[in-house]
């Protein structure tokens, strides 16, 4: 099964490394990322796991939380967690879902037969509080995610789901927006008071509807 863009994302009952969890309730109103990771005790994804740990409180900061997939028992991912902290200089902070039977990994088709029918690719989910999928990327096992990317795409995710701009091609927060298309001028003045730039009548750029709002609230108090 593939999971679509706008569609709810499946709920399953998995062991992590926190214990037993139940996917929809473990949300619980939050952001989500779920990331799947080919195998325990591989190189790369010892480094990724690394990556997301020292990220933790920048994903904790956008309200996100993160969980991690592999298909092996919670007892290897505890041992491999020990190896995590030895050579990547900081420790697993958060859940790693143990899926050795790959229920989760089929329901999320993250096994792709072309690649390996027994590991999974490395899936990469971002969810909604709604708990619906807003944004997933495919990478194949020998090429590390940026971590760093997926920051940016959740604070893009975030900034779109409240405001009705989109964010251009290597947008980072706080940088000008786009006025998205089906907003008329005329809607964009009451949207938009402070103004807007007209490059072209469809590309029409704005400040950062939400920096503007940090900036005064930190001037403010
Ligand atoms: C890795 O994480 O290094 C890896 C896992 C599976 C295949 C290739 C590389």
């Amino acid at each position: 099964m593939t999971v679509q863009l706008g569609d709810t994302v499946p709920d399953f009952e998995a062991d992590s490394t926190e214990g037993p969890i139940r996917f929809h309730e473990w949300i619980d109103g939050s952001w989500a990322v779920l990331f799947s990771h080919p195998k325990d005790f591989t190189p790369v994804c010892t480094t990724e796991l690394g990556a997301v740990a020292k990220l933790k409180p920048e994903f904790d900061r956008r309200g996100t939380k993160v969980i991690g997939l592999s298909v092996d028992p919670v007892s290897d991912h505890e041992r491999w967690a020990a190896d995590i902290e030895q050579t990547q200089g900081v420790a697993l902070n958060f859940p790693l879902l143990a899926d050795p039977d790959r229920e989760v990994a089929e329901l999320y088709g993250m096994i792709h037969p072309n690649a390996s029918d027994t590991l999974t690719v490395r899936s990469v989910y971002i969810i909604g509080p709604d708990k619906k999928l807003k944004l997933s990327l495919t990478y194949p096992a020998s090429t590390g995610r940026n971590f760093e990317e997926i920051l940016r795409a959740i604070d893009s995710l975030q900034l779109t789901a409240n405001h009705a701009v989109a964010t251009p091609a290597d947008w980072q927060s706080g940088e000008d927006v786009i006025i998205v298309p089906s907003v008329s001028d005329a809607e964009a003045r009451e949207k938009f008071p402070g103004g807007w730039t007209t490059l072209k009548p469809y590309l029409r750029t704005v400040p950062d509807p939400e920096h503007g709002k940090e900036a005064s609230a930190k001037a403010c108090c």
